[in-house]
């Protein structure tokens, strides 16, 4: 078997790579679909969950900034910049040292996970906080991108999407075919726009079938589900707290033409489908990333999916990245015990960790 060799390396024929665009790469991409052995059963359909913590930074952000990354760095740009709750900052921040740029990041003050925060810090980003959410941070640099010598990499940028995209090829190389369902959690709603591209261009070029696409927002920041941008978002799932989604006609277009739907979730309803994925099947996303787990359990019990249906929850981040809300939303605390073998012995007979 050939060692992997990252996205732009895997695909470049899908991909706008030339003879001129740097290879760079983290190895990101070619995670693991894993399917989900006791909740399909409990559920009586054919789950699989698309880990995209398992990339270089640990979220999906790594697939659309390795080529958003290189174009920049093709083009001749010097710095990146992006607002972010989180995810996408270190993504950039990562690349951006990687290919030897200059990333400036601006996010919405006390309101990024502390991994996140801690991962622009070590790759050296220049960090700002704005008092503000992720919608006033991005229309500041989107904004300072059009009179400044800057490269903007949110998922405005067209090349973050042609790179997000690849996970569906992977979707379906892996399945021998597309699902007939995708569960995606929106935010910016810039990865169910690119989902959807992969999708049709796998499907016109190996005939790999389309699915249904239904997207997941949290209740607090449904802002396409309620057909109204929401100037103060709110939810546990700060990734996706987002009111006024960039990519908002394309998630609703990617929806209608698939027979799908966006949906929304609460945050109650996040947090189960988080603590039950991590206990049942051994799997830590972070909560952002378990909309679509909630959004699979909330549409099995409408009917919207359907019983035997092969559906793919892609779980875009790792749980490591937020820690405070894990042990936030668990009231288990380790035991302290004195150091004595003979009185563990006890304890755990007495049935601690049933
Ligand atoms: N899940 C996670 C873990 C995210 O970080 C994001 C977005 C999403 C889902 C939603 O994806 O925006 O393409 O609809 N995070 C962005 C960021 C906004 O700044 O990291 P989307």
């Amino acid at each position: 078997m050939s060692r992997w060799k990252g996205l732009l390396h895997e695909y470049k024929e899908f991909l706008p790579v030339n003879e001129n665009t740097p290879m760079l790469s983290l190895n990101e991409g070619n995670t693991p679909l894993i399917r989900l052995d006791t909740l399909s059963e409990k559920w009586g359909v054919d789950a699989y969950v698309k880990v995209e913590g398992a990339n270089p930074t640990g979220s999906f952000k790594d697939r659309g900034m390795v080529m958003a990354v290189a174009k920049a760095k093709e083009e001749g740009s010097k710095t990146i910049i992006c607002a972010s709750t989180g995810n996408t900052s270190a993504a950039a921040a990562a690349y951006g040292s990687r290919a030897g740029l200059r990333s400036i990041i601006v996010i919405p003050e006390g309101k990024i996970a502390l991994g996140k925060l801690a991962q622009a810090v070590m790759y050296g980003a220049e960090i700002f906080e704005i008092e503000g959410n992720f919608d006033d941070a991005l229309t500041i640099v989107r904004k300072i991108s059009e009179v400044e010598p800057v490269t903007l990499v949110n998922s405005v940028n067209p090349y973050r999407i042609e790179g997000q995209k690849t996970a569906a090829f992977e979707i379906c190389d892996a399945l021998g075919k597309a699902p007939d369902v995708l569960v995606i959690p929106v935010g910016n709603a810039g990865n169910i726009t690119a989902y959807w591209k992969g999708f049709k261009e796998y499907n016109e070029k190996k005939q790999t079938g389309l699915p249904e696409m239904r997207g997941f927002e949290a209740e607090g920041s449904a802002a396409i589900v309620r057909n109204e941008i929401i100037p103060n978002p709110e939810t546990i799932a700060t990734a996706i707290r987002i009111g006024n989604p960039a990519s908002w006609k394309q998630a609703v277009e990617a929806a209608e033409s698939s027979n799908g739907a966006i949906d929304y979730v609460t945050d109650d309803e996040i947090v189960e489908a988080y603590q039950l994925l991590a206990r049942t099947e051994g799997i830590f996303a972070e909560p952002g990333s378990c909309a679509s787990i909630a959004g699979l359990i909330k549409q099995l019990k409408s009917g919207e999916i359907k019983k035997g249906a092969q559906v793919v929850c892609v779980l875009t981040g790792n749980g490591l990245k937020d820690p405070t809300t894990a042990m936030s939303t668990i009231s288990v605390k380790p035991t302290v015990l004195p150091n004595d073998e003979a009185v563990f012995r006890e304890h755990i007979r007495g049935g601690v960790f049933q």
